[in-house]
C-alpha cells in the first residue's frame, strides 16, 4: 500500500509527522517544485518524500490537505480514479451549503474524485493537535472516519491505527458524517473534541 499527502500546510505537515513518527513512507505533494519543500519534508523525517502532484497521486490512499476550494483543481491530476481512497481532510467552513447543492461536503468532493472510495476523516482537530504524538497518557488519540463505502473505512482504519490512532466509525458520509462536515458557517458536533481512548 503507497501514500500520499496533497497539501503540505498546517494539516498535510500535522499528518506528515504521524507518518515520520512510525517510519511510514509517505509522498506529500503541492502545486509547487518539490525542491521548494524539501527541506521542510527532511526536517520532518527521512520518510516523507517530496514530490510532484503529478507523481503522488499515484499512491493507493491519498490525503486530500487542501482547501476545500482547491480540491477540484487535485481531482484534476487524473481522469479517473478507480482503485484509489481519498481521505478527506478538508472543512468547508464558510461554504455556503447552496454552492454544495446542499449535500455534505464530504459528498460534493467524492463526486470530483471519480471512481476512488472516500472516507472523511482526520478532519476534526486542530493541526497543532493532530501534529501531536497520539499516544496520550497510555491511551489513543480518536480520528473519526465516515463513508459510504465499509471497506475503505476498515483500510483506513487499520493505518489509522499503525499511526497511533483510535479510530472510531460514524457510518455514512450522510448520516454519522454530518458529525465532522462543517455546513455554512457552522461547525459539526464533534469538531475540536479532542477524545483519547483507553483500554
Ligand atoms: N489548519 C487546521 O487546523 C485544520 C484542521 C482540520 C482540517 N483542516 C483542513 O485542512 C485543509 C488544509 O488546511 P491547512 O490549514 O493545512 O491549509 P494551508 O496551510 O493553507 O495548506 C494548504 C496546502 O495546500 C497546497 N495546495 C493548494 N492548492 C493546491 C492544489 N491545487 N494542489 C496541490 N496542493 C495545493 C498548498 O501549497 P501551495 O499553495 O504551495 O501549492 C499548501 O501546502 C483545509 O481544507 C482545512 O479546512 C485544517
Amino acid at each position: 500500500m503507497s501514500y500520499a499527502i496533497i497539501g503540505f500546510g498546517n494539516i498535510g505537515k500535522a499528518l506528515a509527522k504521524a507518518f515520520a513518527r512510525r517510519g511510514i513512507e509517505v509522498s506529500v505533494a503541492t502545486t509547487r517544485d518539490p525542491k521548494s519543500f524539501a527541506s521542510a519534508a527532511a526536517a520532518i523525517g527521512p520518510t516523507i518524500i517530496p514530490k510532484t502532484l503529478a507523481e503522488a497521486v499515484k499512491a493507493d490512499i491519498v490525503f486530500l490537505a487542501v482547501r476545500f476550494e482547491a480540491a477540484p483543481d487535485v481531482a484534476k491530476a487524473l481522469s479517473k480514479w478507480d482503485g484509489k481512497t481519498i481521505v478527506d481532510v478538508t472543512n468547508a467552513y464558510g461554504v455556503p451549503p447552496e454552492e454544495l447543492g446542499g449535500q455534505p461536503s464530504s459528498k460534493f468532493i467524492a463526486q470530483a474524485f471519480s471512481g476512488a472510495s472516500l472516507v472523511k476523516g482526520f478532519n476534526h482537530l486542530g493541526a497543532a493537535t493532530l501534529a501531536q504524538d497520539p499516544s496520550v497518557q497510555g491511551g489513543r488519540r480518536v480520528v473519526f472516519l465516515a463513508s459510504d463505502d465499509d471497506a475503505a473505512t476498515g483500510a483506513i482504519g487499520t493505518l489509522a491505527e499503525k499511526l497511533g490512532f483510535e479510530p472510531i466509525k460514524l457510518g455514512g458520509l450522510s448520516e454519522g458524517g454530518l458529525l465532522v462536515q462543517a455546513r455554512g458557517n457552522s461547525w459539526g458536533q464533534l469538531i475540536f473534541k479532542d477524545l483519547v481512548k483507553f483500554d
